[in-house]
């Protein structure tokens, strides 16, 4: 995967690696965890002294076990006598298991079984292994344990969305050496921007003016950065109205409305407190009416906005 503006995290990842530690990915959501982590398992491919390499795509830490039982059974590392499989399959070399015939087999092993099956196969393999894992936001405080014993026995590489939010798994990332994923820098995103655009032949007015826009807008996220393009990717020509009109929107979307929302939500509080104490009905029922439609409208709001 083609990736830019990643050296130096790529480069402390890879070192990382190379010195046997469990490595984490963190940074927010379309940061480019994922990509980076993928670029990270490609270099390593490619070198002679890799070990094995296992890549899990899924995200939902049961899957990802499923998903470690093949490559595992695949590579030869994992017997299928030792998981709960018909006796058929029991004694088939590795080339000759078919993962279409055992998947449904596989997925109705709960998790705990899969783990007691996985680790002392691990424990007794004499090759490094290296799992990436994309990633592990889902992981819950129970499956902690079992992630903690693969990593007693594999490496981890991994990436997981915000970690501040995951603090039921915080023994696991204990264990980890942590790289913070970062915006990208202006003139990178600008890069990034540029060829993509002469990549679809996109036709833009003002060029610089639209690069600039996008680069600002998405606080260096590439995945903003691409749902920005891929909107505009629509119109025929990029025009200085298109550009005006997307300067717009992101104005709306990105405008705070908490404060505004506090400010009438104690108006209309107050308003009723001053109805009773002053005993004027009329005031009363405007600010019940307030509140009717003040819930309202927040309901709608956040609604909308999540
Ligand atoms: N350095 C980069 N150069 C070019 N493209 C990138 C770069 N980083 C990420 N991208 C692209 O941006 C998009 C979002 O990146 P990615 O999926 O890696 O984000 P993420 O941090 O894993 O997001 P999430 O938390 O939602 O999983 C992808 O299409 C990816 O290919
Ligand atoms: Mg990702």
């Amino acid at each position: 995967m083609q990736i830019l503006g990643r050296d130096t995290e790529a480069e402390l990842a890879l070192s990382e690696l190379r010195k046997g530690k469990h490595i984490l990915l963190h940074g927010n959501h379309g940061v480019g965890k994922s990509a980076l982590l993928h670029h990270i398992h490609e270099v390593l491919s490619a070198s002679r002294s890799r070990g094995v390499l296992i890549f899990l795509h899924d995200h939902q830490t049961k899957a990802q076990f499923v998903e470690l039982s093949r490559h595992l059974l695949e590579a030869g590392i994992l017997n299928p006598s030792s998981l709960d499989l018909p006796t058929k399959y029991h004694d088939l070399p590795p080339e000759k298991i078919e993962w279409n015939q055992i998947r449904r087999a596989v997925n109705r092993i709960n998790i705990r079984d899969l783990a007691g099956s996985i680790i002392p196969a691990l424990a007794e393999c004499e090759d490094k292994i290296i799992v990436f894992v994309d990633d592990l936001s889902f992981l819950t405080p129970t499956q902690q344990a079992f992630g903690m014993q693969v990593m007693e026995h594999v490496q981890l590489a991994a990436c997981v969305a915000d970690k501040r939010k995951k603090k039921g798994i915080k023994k696991l990332l204990w264990k980890m050496k942590e790289i913070e994923v970062l915006p990208l820098q202006p003139s990178v995103s600008s890069k990034i921007v540029q060829e993509y655009i002469t990549e679809r032949g996109m036709m833009v007015e003002e060029p610089d003016q639209f690069i600039s826009h996008i680069v600002k807008q998405s606080g260096g996220m590439p995945q903003a950065m691409f749902d920005m393009l891929y909107e505009s990717s629509h119109e025929r020509v990029i025009t200085k109205q298109h550009i005006r009109e997307m300067k717009h929107e992101a104005g709306v979307r990105y405008f705070d409305f908490t404060p505004i929302m506090l400010i009438v939500g104690a108006l209309i509080v107050g308003a009723r407190y001053v109805a009773i104490g002053t005993g004027n009905a009329d005031l009363y029922v405007v600010a019940g009416m307030g509140a009717a439609l003040f819930l309202t409208v927040r309901f709608f709001m956040f609604k909308g906005m999540g």
